[in-house]
Formats: structure tokens, sequence, C-alpha cells
């Protein structure tokens, strides 16, 4: 056991381009704590009741979260290629490999509409450390302004600037040193506001709605949010964790890698409502105030504190890492894809995606206000909520329906690649084959308006 962790470059991908242990663990981790944890789960979370829904939302992730991760990762590491060639290699069949096709649409579609949001995060970073954010009140109108502007369209590009050059450096040079440096960063400025908002006096409110459950407040639609939540939270079914399966050394256990990630996403999910819970009802926010929450009301209420532009700026600097880490992610599937089925470099093809995603991007941003709104907005919804309605609502619950499908079924060597003990590969080949395409069959039809509560 000279070389038991470090960079294990040999049993690369086709490349020879590969993580290290510790360093994959921290990617997925990246990957999967994002603008989802930050943004979306204190707002639905505030939504449905805080702390059951919390419940409800490890729950999901322990039934749907891990039994889907593992296989991903499975999948990846198995056919140590892009989606499509995984899929293609493992199956046999090349039309098998083009159902990823469905994965990587929505992966660069979810793409381009996250780098919008995550531009934000940025601004909203450099806004709150000069102060810029806290001299004209109306946080509203801020962000009103803001949302569809030119300076929008800037952000956004420097966003997807930043996820190529990183891309260019490749999986352990560009992808593993980004997570090395910006998950601890993370943590410990996550652990920095926790106590901040903890310490604070009147904290307790907000800790009892977010920890003390009531489980009176959950509906069936919950459960189902929770679920979707679940899939989100952990990048499943956008081809990311197939992707970053295929440069998991073929001695690294998956099964501890995969309980690492989902321990890792939901105890970030945990420190994320310890901070915006307790500043919520400090600050009399009302906690279901949707999306705007952490735009609009979160800066009202760094604006009140002392040294509010300091956590304020702090608060956004770790919206922007985690989204950061997501970003790449969710980019390497497209690039992965381009560069292996074009043989293209990866150079080439991290620029190229990154450019055509933006470009895809920009009505999307655009649609959400300013002056190109108006042609922007079909049907009564932004481009936007279009894309993100496809996407998370249908695209990625076909795309883990069938990944289910190719480790529960289609694949017979999952088993042997995951690696489990007997038992525990009875339970998971269970789950995969008839709990879990139920559960996701239901999250789908109830999305897509076929079934109603
Ligand atoms: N888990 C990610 C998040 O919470 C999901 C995601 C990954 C979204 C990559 C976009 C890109 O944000």
């Amino acid at each position: 056991m000279a070389k038991s962790s470090g960079n294990e470059q040999t049993n690369g991908a086709k490349s020879g381009d590969s993580f290290s242990r510790g360093g994959f663990i921290l990617a997925a981790i990246g990957s999967a704590v994002g603008l989802g944890n930050m943004w979306k789960f204190p707002y639905i979370t505030g939504i449905h009741g805080g702390a059951a829904f919390f419940l409800l939302f490890i729950v999901c992730l322990i039934l749907v979260g891990l039994p889907v991760l593992l296989a991903e990762l499975a999948i990846g590491r198995g056919g140590r290629g892009s989606v499509y060639s995984s899929l293609t290699k493992l199956s046999g069949s090349r039309w098998r490999g083009s159902l990823g096709f469905i994965a990587i649409a929505g992966s660069f579609f979810i793409m381009a509409y996250y780098a919008v949001v995550a531009g934000w995060t940025l601004h909203y970073a450099m806004l709150s450390f000069t102060g810029g954010l806290f001299h004209s009140g109306g946080y509203g109108d801020i962000f009103g302004n803001f949302v569809g502007s030119g300076m929008s369209v800037f952000w956004q590009f420097i966003l997807m600037l930043i996820s190529v050059s990183v891309l260019i450096k490749g999986v352990s040079g560009g992808i593993e040193k980004l997570n090395n440096y910006l998950i601890p960063s993370l943590v410990v400025l996550m652990l920095l506001l926790a106590a901040h908002a903890l310490l604070h006096e009147g904290s307790g409110e907000g800790v009892a709605f977010f920890l003390e459950p009531d489980f009176g407040g959950l509906t069936a639609e919950s459960v189902l949010v929770a679920l979707g939540q679940a899939f989100f939270s952990m990048s499943l079914g956008m081809g990311i964790m197939m992707t970053y399966g295929a440069y998991v050394d073929k001695r690294q256990s998956l099964g501890t890698a995969t309980i690492a990630v989902a321990g890792g996403n939901a105890l970030y999910a945990l420190l994320a409502g310890l901070i915006i819970f307790p500043t919520v009802f400090i600050y009399g926010i009302e906690p279901g105030e949707g999306p705007g929450l952490v735009f609009i009301a979160l800066p009202a209420a760094f604006a009140a504190m002392p040294f509010g532009s300091l956590i304020g700026g702090l608060f956004f600097v770790v919206l922007a890492f985690a989204a950061l880490t997501s970003a790449v992610s969710i980019l390497e599937v497209s690039v992965s894809f381009v560069h292996d089925y074009f043989r293209i470099g990866r150079r080439t093809s991290a620029m190229l995606v990154g450019l055509l995603c933006f470009l895809v991007g920009l009505p999307f941003g655009l649609s959400l206000g300013g002056d190109a709104q108006g042609w922007l907005v079909p049907g009564g919804r932004t481009l936007f909520d279009w894309a993100e309605f496809i996407c998370s609502n249908v695209l990625l619950p076909v795309s883990g329906l069938i990944n289910v499908w190719f480790a529960g079924y289609v694949w017979k060597q999952a088993a042997k690649e995951a690696a489990l003990s007997p038992v525990m590969t009875r339970i998971w080949l269970g789950m995969l084959r008839y709990v879990v395409p139920v559960l996701i069959l239901i999250v789908l039809l109830y999305a897509i308006g076929i079934i109603r509560f």
C-alpha cells in the first residue's frame, strides 16, 4: 500500500487525468453544495413549515439520493467516459447511449440559467463589500433594476469565463484544485456566519422554526418538493456524477464516497438553515418569502446589523463559491462529451461549450427584467422560468429514471462496480428496481400536472 492516497493517475479515465481520493469527495460535495442549498432550500423550507420539511428532506436524501448517486457514480466509473460514451459502452448499444443526451442537454441548459444567478452572487458580493448595496434602501428595486440589465450579463459572462478557465486545466489541475481551495474556505466562512447568526440575541426563534418539527404543516406536496430538492441538491439526473465518476480511481470505495457526499450536502444545508433562519426571524422577514429571500430580504437584514457590509459580503462570497464549484461540475458534462465525441482538445471544447452556453443563457437572464423582457415571456412565463421548469421538472427526473433503469436492469455489472457488501447490494438493487423509479415517476407526473393532490 505504498500509495493509498494522493494522485492515482494510472487508473484514470482514458486521458489519464483523474481525481485523487479526497479530491474526488471534495469535488462531488462541491457540486452538490450549490445555490440549491443556499438559495432554494431555505425558502422552500420556509414555505413548507420549517423543521418537519428539513427532516423530510433528509429522508428523501437517504431513500432516493443515496441509491441514485451510487448508481450514477458506478456507471461513470464503469464506463470511464462522457455520459454518452459510458452508457453506450456499458450497454453495447448506441441507442441506449443516446438516452444520455437527455442528461447532457439538461445539464447544458441548467448551466445556461444557473450562470445567470451565480453571476448575481458575484455582483452582490462586490456590492456588499464596497457598501454600494446599503446606501439606497429599496432592496426590491435594486434587485429589480439589476436583473436583466447589462450588469447582470457582465457577471454572467465572468462566471462562465472562470468556469471555462478551470475546466481548461483539466480534472486534477483544474476541478480538483478549485475545490481544494474553495470547499475548506466555504466551511470556515459558513461556520463563522453560523456562529455570528446564532450568537445574536433573539436567534432562538429562528433556530426553533428550523429545528423543532411540526408535522401538521406538511402536505402531500411537501413530500414531492422534498424529493425534487433532494434530487436537485445531490446533482442527480444531470450527468454530473457520471462524468465525475469516470475520473475516480478503481480502488476507491463508491459506497463510502456516496455517504460522504450526501452527509456533506446535508450538513451544509443544516448550516445554511442555521445562518438564514435566525437572521430572518431577528429582522422580521417572512421565512417563506420565495426566491427573493436571498437577494432582497437578506440584504435588508445585513444593512440593519452591525458590520453588515462585511457579513453580507462574506455571505455572498459563500454563495458565489458554492455556485462556482457546482457550475464547473455541470459544465464539465458537456465539455467531456464534446471532447470525447468530436475528438476535440479539452481547451477548445471548454471554450466552445462555455461560449455557446453563455449565448444560450443570454435570453434566460434578459427575460427577467430590463428592456428586452417584453418579448421573452412566452405563455406568461419568463424564458428563465421555462428553462428551469423544463430542466428540473422534466429532464432531470426522466434522466434519473433512465439511470436507475440502466443500473438496476440493463447493466449487469453494476453491483460489481459498486462493490457493496452482499446485504447492501441487495438493498441497493431492490431500491433501484422497485422503490426509486416509482418515487421519481410520481414526482415527474406531479410536476407536469398529470397528478394533483
Ligand atoms: N446541487 C446543485 C445545487 O444545489 C445542483 C446543481 C449542480 C445545479 C450544478 C447546477 C449546477 O446548486
